[in-house]
């Protein structure tokens, strides 16, 4: 028996609450041993990919192969099933079906997508995105994480070449994929599990701001040029140009001052803004205008870069349709949460399955999801996994 309960040590973030797990790091290690184990233990065979994703295959890996599975990793201080729900449901569902005495008339896998959050590097959906080709390796060996360490070192001291980052030829034998996620608002009202229908358009960008570094006592205001009110302008525009765009998000949730002391001016700002939506372009633009102008009025200047972005994606109809008459004609639910889902829906034909979030909150420790819905959602993978291994 896998359960959730079984990673509840793993990395927890005493500081922050919830947890910490990021591409490569410790907990990303124990994490990747726990799953192997699991997988071994139900007789899959378990290997990395080039990109770091882990594969662990019921039969031996072949064309039309079935597909399931999510990520491990969370946002810093993150909840308990963004993520690792999916694994935990994927290998259930497997041992169901063992359980049930069936044998996948195709080779079906479960995988683990490697630094979904982008939290430690900051473009999400790293493994899916490397994999598909909709991420350059160059690019992806230059990121860096918030202690300056490269991408490509971490990989390497992972054990995973990052020479070899790129588009994986296994992907041309996946047939279809599916990920169970848990849901993150609360769409699903009385309904158990639900299958997704869309995913917001999503992009991140990187802004810095530089002004002039002084002390917080005797810089009267005439002489400042303070970096952090070009920020603060950013924080107040991106709320400003959402609200009359009831589809679209914007939000600044990462800020640096450098070096952040309390005494001292910043000299430069570092922040992130999160931007989903139809109107994402004319978002952005409102946004950086704004900062833009009060950069120029505070004498500071800017420097904005987009780190990643992902056109909306719509779930194939046909397969979301017969995934939904499978369970029992339940709900179509869009979501503007990203997962790796809607990166491989580019490339196979993809369904996703959602559980019930009774707080709707998610990204954040009080993200939850009941047993006996975590228990629906099992079940109801393991019968989209059967019908299409039958
Ligand atoms: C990932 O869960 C995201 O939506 O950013
Ligand atoms: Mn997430
Ligand atoms: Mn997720």
């Amino acid at each position: 028996m896998t359960a959730l309960a079984d990673l509840a040590d793993v990395g927890r973030d005493s500081r922050r609450g919830g947890y910490s797990r990021h591409g490569f790091d410790r907990a990303d290690a124990e994490l990747r041993t726990w799953f192997t184990e699991q997988a071994v233990r139900r007789g899959l065979d378990v290997h990395t990919d080039r990109n770091g994703n882990l594969w662990a295959w019921w039969g031996r890996p072949g064309p039309n192969a079935v597909l399931t599975g999510s990520h491990l990793d969370s946002v810093p201080g993150g909840g308990a099933f963004d993520g690792p729900l999916g694994v935990v449901s994927a290998l259930e569902a497997v041992s169901l079906l063992q359980h049930n005495g069936f044998r996948p008339s195709r080779p079906l896998a479960v995988v683990v997508f490697c630094e979904e959050e982008g939290g430690r590097f900051g473009v999400p959906c790293l493994g899916s995105r490397l994999m598909t080709g909709a991420l350059s390796p160059d690019a992806a060996r230059r990121l860096v994480d918030a202690d300056g360490i490269i991408l490509a070192e971490a990989a390497r001291s992972a054990g995973i070449d990052p020479a070899g980052f790129g588009p994986d030829p296994a992907l041309a034998d996946v047939g279809c994929f599916v990920e169970l996620h848990v849901e993150q608002g609360r769409l699903l009202g009385d309904h158990p599990v639900a299958v997704a229908s869309s995913i917001l358009a999503h992009g991140r960008w990187r802004f810095t701001v530089t002004g002039e570094g002084n002390h917080a006592g005797t810089t009267e205001v005439a002489d400042r040029r303070d970096p952090m009110l070009p920020a603060a302008a950013a924080v107040l525009a991106a709320r400003a140009a959402v609200v009359g765009r009831p589809a679209s998000r914007a939000t600044v949730g990462r800020l640096t001052p450098i070096p952040g002391g309390t005494n001292v001016i910043a000299s430069s700002v570092d922040f992130w803004l999160d931007a989903r939506g139809p109107d994402t372009a004319a978002v952005i633009d409102d946004i950086t205008a704004a900062v833009r102008d009060a950069a120029t009025a505070e004498g500071c200047s800017v420097a904005v870069r987009e780190e990643s972005y992902g056109n909306e994606v719509r779930f194939d109809p046909a397969l979301r349709d017969q995934v939904a008459t499978l369970l029992g004609d339940v709900p179509h639910v869009p979501t503007g949460a990203g997962h790796d889902a809607g990166i491989l829906a580019g490339v196979v034909p993809t369904a996703m399955l959602f559980v019930r979030n009774p707080t709707g909150i998610s990204h954040a420790p009080a993200e939850h999801a009941e047993p006996a819905d975590c228990a629906a959602g099992t079940a109801a993978l393991a019968a989209v996994l059967e019908s299409w291994c039958r």
